[in-house]
């Protein structure tokens, strides 16, 4: 009787499909922005931003800070993550993004730089390897992730995004939830008015 009711039918279409198809364009508004272009790109940019450069500074507790102006005039850095996005990244199993994506995060990531993903792709491809457990974190030179090392960074960034994900996503079914009780509520006590 109640289901015949178009009142109570097509708030709980919206209530079901709403959330599959937005949540997504949510998180992707609060999370997405601190992982550009995604988890393995977002690896690349951090794995070599925790290395102390000439630019960096160091607060009183020794904790490395490099600024965004630091690693975009950064040689050694830049040609670091083109790299590192070049190599690691290009499997389609751990990144989706495309060239074009990585830039924009480029862009994002080091808005006064002067220097492109293809300039520091074209000072050529890394030769040593640094591991970010490393006790001495210096960076003199350009280098390339310890895989090791990296998978780590990459699959922490990845289950984070998701379990955010999953956290948002059920925060709005709650509230979803609670609207259906509502609209269901109000339906029912209508049908017997
Ligand atoms: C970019 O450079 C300008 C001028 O040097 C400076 O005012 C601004 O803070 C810089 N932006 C960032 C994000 O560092
Ligand atoms: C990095 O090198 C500078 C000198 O270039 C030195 O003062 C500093 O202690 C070094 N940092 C580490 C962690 O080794
Ligand atoms: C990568 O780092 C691990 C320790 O995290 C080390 O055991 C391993 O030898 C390193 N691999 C390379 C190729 O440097």
């Amino acid at each position: 009787m109640i289901f015949k009711n178009n009142k109570i039918i097509l708030p709980l279409f919206w209530i079901l499909v709403f959330p599959v198809q937005n949540v997504n364009a949510l998180v992707g508004i609060t999370i997405n922005n601190m992982y550009v272009p995604d988890s393995c790109g977002a690896a690349c940019f951090s794995y070599f931003s925790s290395f102390q450069l000439d630019c960096s500074t160091t607060d009183l507790m020794g904790m490395v800070d490099s600024s965004s102006d630091c690693l975009g005039s950064n040689k050694d850095y830049m040609n670091s993550v083109a790299w590192c996005w070049d190599l690691q990244c290009s499997d389609k199993s751990r990144s989706h993004a495309t060239n074009y994506d990585f830039v924009k995060a480029w862009n994002k990531n080091m808005p006064n730089t002067t220097y492109t993903y293809q300039d520091a792709l074209s000072w050529g491809k890394p030769t040593e390897i640094l591991s970010s457990s490393a006790s001495n974190l210096n960076m003199t030179h350009s280098a390339l992730v310890n895989d090791t090392d990296f998978y780590i960074l990459y699959r922490t960034n990845k289950d984070f995004i998701r379990s955010e994900s999953v956290h948002a996503r059920m925060a709005l079914s709650l509230v979803m939830m609670s609207w259906a009780l509502v609209l269901f509520e109000k339906n029912a006590v209508s049908q017997f008015n």
